[in-house]
């Protein structure tokens, strides 16, 4: 399995933002790692491939970057962009960020608030989405900020300014997101705390003004590209297959939590940690399902994990209802209204009401035959494929370019379990 693209961002501008050399193995080699490769050597950070998978960034240290010549192209990636603005919130230059289409649309002023308040100057008025022109300060100032939203883009956006300022931010999040970017900044040596209050919020703080050493990382198996596969396996009988190594972070296991809830036979064996971060196996078989609650608290822990539950939920006994979707919205696409109008294409019903998704199950049985508009977004297209695997007609995309943005061997894979796929004309 291909690793996990949250770690491989971030692993490559931590990496660069350390003194010495540090060495990637198992880097998702996706266009929005890639990406966010280009980026760091923009800025002066080489980053290298050595070997398949293996890559070195050569880390410039705080306040070590030079003006890129260019403008910073994050293709499809959020992640990439967003993060990288705390980068450069901390620079004494001008920096032009761009994107695709799909990126262009989404909301960076989520980002821009808080970065502003440290000293970032917008130079582009009154954008709030790529393209955009930034101007970075080495005078940044540390902020005490709460998550509006819950987003672990934009909360690790604050703490990598943080580390660029001489005293203490503190990010406070009423609800737990991926929490990475506090794991592998401890590994590399950054002053980092965080603390559960009795108010259930957790408060992070970064302490600027040291500087971090590259480290080896070492990056585990993709849980949201598992996803893909653990939800065919449950899909299409007789299947039996074990996913290696996977990242079982419990601010990502939502969605196999569900499943089991649903009565998949997944189990997990070999829990072991890797790079400061939960790995196992991950067996799942065919199941039959039925329909669940999922509760809106569990959001943040499966949120890009949405389409593929949706999908799953079409062929379990009884009602699938999905709460706390908000951010579903602003993804690489409006992904709740695409898995809605995906299901729809092929024979099933799905409503929205408000934020929540309520999917009618068919019993292990779905229509198919759809055609599904993917709008630009990896996750829509790997979702409706997984679900011709197991309709009673095949199933087809719009368009199969995006899923190269994190998962290059989806459709490898699958074939080496037995699915088939084809291009078909319009
Ligand atoms: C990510 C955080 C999530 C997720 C995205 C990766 C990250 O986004 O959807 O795919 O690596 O921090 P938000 O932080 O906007 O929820």
């Amino acid at each position: 399995m291909p690793g996990d693209k949250s770690i491989s961002h971030r692993a490559l501008l931590f990496g660069a933002l350390s003194l010495g050399t540090t060495r990637v193995a198992g880097l998702l080699e996706s266009e929005d790692v890639i990406n966010t490769a280009r980026v760091v050597t923009a800025l002066g950070a080489p980053a290298t491939k050595t070997a398949a998978g293996v890559w070195e960034v050569e880390g410039r240290g705080i306040g070590g970057f030079h003006e890129p010549q260019a403008p910073l192209d994050f293709g499809n990636s959020g992640t990439g962009a967003r993060l990288a603005m705390g980068v450069v919130a901390g620079q004494d230059f001008t920096v032009e960020m761009v994107g695709d289409a799909s990126l262009s649309r989404r909301p960076m002023s989520r980002v821009l608030t808080p970065l502003q308040k440290m000293g970032l100057e917008v130079v582009t008025q009154d954008r709030q989405s790529l393209p955009l022109k930034l101007r970075g300060t080495t005078d940044l100032v540390p902020i005490e900020y709460e998550l509006p939203v819950p987003s672990a883009q934009v909360k690790s956006a604050i703490l990598i300014a943080g580390l660029q300022t001489s005293g203490t931010t503190t990010v406070i999040e009423a609800e737990a997101t991926r929490d990475h970017t506090e794991r592998m900044l401890r590994y590399f040596g950054a002053d980092i705390k965080s603390a559960l209050g009795t108010d259930g919020k957790t408060r992070i703080s970064v302490t600027g003004g040291r500087q971090m050493q590259g480290r080896d990382v070492k990056v585990p198996a993709d849980p949201s590209s598992a996803a893909f596969l653990a939800a065919a396996a449950v899909l299409v009988p007789g299947s039996d297959i074990t996913v290696e190594g996977v990242l079982v972070n419990d601010t990502r296991t939502g969605f196999f939590l569900t499943l089991q809830e649903m009565g998949a036979d997944l189990t997990y064996a070999n829990p072991r940690e890797e790079g400061g971060e939960p790995i196992a196996d991950i067996r799942v078989r065919h199941s039959r399902l039925k329909g669940v609650r999922v509760p809106a608290e569990r959001a943040p822990s499966m949120i890009d994990e949405y389409p593929i539950l949706a999908v799953v939920a079409a062929f379990a006994e009884g009602e699938t209802v999905m709460e706390g979707l908000a951010e579903l919205k602003v993804k690489e696409s409006d992904r709740l209204a695409a898995t809605a109008a995906g299901l729809k294409a092929n024979g099933l019903i799905a409503q929205i009401d408000g934020d929540t998704l309520t999917v009618v199950g068919g019993a292990g049985r779905a229509p198919g035959g759809g055609r599904v508009e993917t709008h630009l977004d990896h996750r829509i297209a790997m979702s409706f494929l997984v679900m011709g695997l197991a309709a009673e007609a095949p199933v087809s995309v719009d368009d199969t370019a995006m899923i190269a943005t994190s998962f290059p061997e989806f459709t490898s894979l699958l074939e080496g379990l037995g699915a088939r796929f084809a291009e078909v004309s319009e």
